[in-house]
This record gives C-alpha cells, sequence and structure tokens, in this order.
C-alpha cells in the first residue's frame, strides 16, 4: 500500500529577535534557524557551509552564546536573543573591534567562513579581553577555514581584543 505524500508542508508562525528587532515569520516546523534567518528574514550574513555542525560558518549568537544556526529549527529560537554578524557593528555602523581587526590583520580572504568567526570571536574576547596566542587558538578552533590558514585570524584575534580595551579605556 502507498500513503499519499502532503501537497503542502504545514506551516507555523514564529517569532524571532534578531539584532534588536522582532521578525515574525511562517516557516515549516522543520525549517532550521540558518535558513530562517536568511530566506525568510534576509539576513544573509550568516552563511551555511556544512549543514552539519562541523564547519562553524553559520555561527550565531543565542543569548550572547556562539551556537550553530544549522542545528537549530526556527520553532525553537522564540524566546531568545540572536545576534547574526550584521548586528556586531556599532550602532552608528562603525565596524566592531573583531570587524575591524579582520580587516587590519587580513583575516579574511574569500570571506566565506568569517561571519561565523566574528560571531565567535566577539563572545571570545567578551569572556577573555586579554587572550594571549594559544587562548586565541582555542577560541576559534570550532570554526574552519579552507582558504586564510589561521595565522591571520590568530593575529585578528589579538588585535580584536586589543581593539576593544582601546575602546572600553576611552
Ligand atoms: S553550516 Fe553550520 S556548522 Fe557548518
Ligand atoms: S576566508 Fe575563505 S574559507 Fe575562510
Amino acid at each position: 500500500m502507498t500513503m499519499s505524500e502532503p501537497t503542502s508542508e504545514e506551516t507555523v508562525p514564529v517569532r524571532l529577535h534578531v539584532n534588536g528587532v522582532t521578525h515574525d515569520i511562517v516557516v515549516p516546523p522543520r525549517r532550521l534557524l540558518s535558513d530562517a534567518l536568511r530566506h525568510d528574514i534576509g539576513l544573509t550574513g550568516t552563511h551555511v557551509g556544512c549543514e552539519h555542525g562541523v564547519c562553524g560558518a553559520c555561527t550565531i549568537l543565542v543569548d550572547g552564546a556562539p551556537s550553530r544556526a544549522c542545528l537549530m529549527f526556527a520553532v525553537g529560537a522564540q524566546d531568545v536573543e540572536l545576534t547574526t554578524v550584521e548586528g556586531l557593528t556599532h550602532e552608528d555602523g562603525s565596524l566592531s573591534p573583531v570587524q575591524q581587526a579582520f580587516k587590519d590583520c587580513h583575516g579574511l580572504q574569500c570571506g566565506f567562513c568569517t561571519p561565523g568567526f566574528l560571531t565567535t570571536i566577539a563572545a571570545g574576547i567578551r569572556d577573555n579581553p586579554d587572550p594571549d596566542r594559544e587562548d586565541a587558538r582555542d577560541m576559534i578552533a570550532g570554526n574552519l577555514c579552507r582558504c586564510t590558514g589561521y595565522q591571520n585570524i590568530v593575529a585578528s584575534v589579538l588585535r580584536a581584543a586589543e581593539i576593544q580595551r582601546e575602546e572600553e579605556a576611552s
């Protein structure tokens, strides 16, 4: 006996709080948070690489903690504050310490992995404002970059922490 396939997938309303803005969207229950951010909200800064939680390209902050957006369903992210790479800039639109540091230290090449690194490092230097080189390597250990090597990214972590300390001192 064959079962008939449903012709259209059921959808549910979801309310997401992203970068300080509330978005009401309607999505299938299985919609990944990474896809909801990109396709339903239009925040394409969150990149999708492996969709298996391995590469880190989709890393966003969930209540401030780095999290894989490809491992969450949109419906599971309703009552938390989400921060994507677009939300890292200062309120006046200027670059945040980690964004400026990647520019200063040539921390990106093709840029595909960069959003996940930026969100990861933003949280990392918040928790450890004065990392050494080994701390920096630990901080980014869960993110994969295919084309820069990691030297410049480690340098960017140290520079980002330095800029953050300068900003806090001024
Ligand atoms: S796309 Fe989410 S970890 Fe690779
Ligand atoms: S800059 Fe190309 S994958 Fe990292």
